[in-house]
């Protein structure tokens, strides 16, 4: 049977073999796919071995960037991402990188919530990793224009001028925007914490912004709580991204689109039962 897995560390609480394997009955695709635990300091040795036999893998939190440095190839996007969270073994047993993150961000907005991105006024908070992997994607929807905000400002500037041939981009810390937006998305890992960050309510136009948290949990994250509290026209967190993200990984693999729908579905009647 086709092997694929996906590599993190922990990785015991991955929803993508549930995904991916609602995905093949879907389909009727013939394949099997498990969580691997990497070990923290050799995950390259780990990937190596698995592709042997396998043909791909997802990647997670925290080998995203290494994965990035161990292929061979590198997918346009994935190489503006400076991450790889899909990996393909080519027919030349060679290993290809890609990343589908923002991809799956995109359709998740566009084509699950009918948010349509063109000539919208963006905000982004945050300016780790999660941001830049979407930066390019959510730039080729020709926003009006796209604000980083970050609580260390000069990691968004740094992410501005690094993407600024690709579109309208600006930097900014939170406390200096009071202007309202038409989509603010919460990339910031501070929901990990509980935390949300120091952003004015001025932002959100009632019955009109859209916020999306890329994170999400049983119970809203303090950010969507933040959002519906002050009338946002649409709260959203992150699952449809976490699904979009896979299926996005999976025609890629297998040449197939499965439809995310039914799969959403179950996965937010597996959270809401804990
Ligand atoms: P990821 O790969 O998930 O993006 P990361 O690279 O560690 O993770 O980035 C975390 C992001 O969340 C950063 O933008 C961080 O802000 P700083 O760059 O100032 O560290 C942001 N972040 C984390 N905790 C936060 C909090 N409590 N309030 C606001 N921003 C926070």
């Amino acid at each position: 049977m086709d092997q694929y897995v996906v590599f993190g560390n922990p990785i015991g609480h991955s929803k993508s073999p549930l995904i991916h394997r609602l995905f093949a009955d879907q389909t009727g695709q013939q394949l099997e796919y498990n969580t691997l635990l990497a070990p923290l300091d050799d995950f390259s040795m780990c990937a190596q071995g698995f592709f042997k036999q396998g043909l791909g893998a997802n990647v997670t939190v925290p080998f995203k960037e290494e994965a990035y440095r161990l292929v061979d190839s590198l997918t346009p996007r994935a190489k503006r991402a400076g991450a790889v969270n899909t990996l393909s073994k080519l027919a030349d047993g060679s290993l290809q990188g890609d990343n589908t993150d923002g991809a799956g961000l995109v359709r998740d907005l566009t084509v699950n919530a009918g948010v349509q991105l063109s000539g919208k006024r963006i905000l982004l908070l945050g300016a780790g990793g999660a941001v830049r992997g979407v930066l390019e994607p959510l730039l080729a929807q020709n926003p009006a224009s796209l604000v980083i905000a970050n609580r260390t400002v000069e990691k968004a500037e740094q992410l501005a001028r690094e993407f600024a041939d690709l579109g309208p981009v600006a930097a900014s810390g939170f406390s200096w925007l009071q202007e309202p937006v038409d989509l603010i998305i919460n990339a910031t890992s501070a929901s990990l914490a509980g935390e949300l960050p120091p952003i004015a309510a001025s932002l959100i136009e009632p019955g009109k912004t859209v916020c999306y948290d890329m994170m999400y949990g049983k119970e809203p994250t303090p950010f969507c709580r933040w959002a519906s509290e002050h009338q946002a026209a649409k709260v959203l967190d992150g699952l449809g991204m976490l699904a979009e993200q896979a299926a996005e990984a999976f025609f890629i693999w297998r040449g197939v689109r499965p439809d995310t729908g039914p799969v959403l579905d179950e996965l937010r009647r597996q959270l809401a039962r804990g």
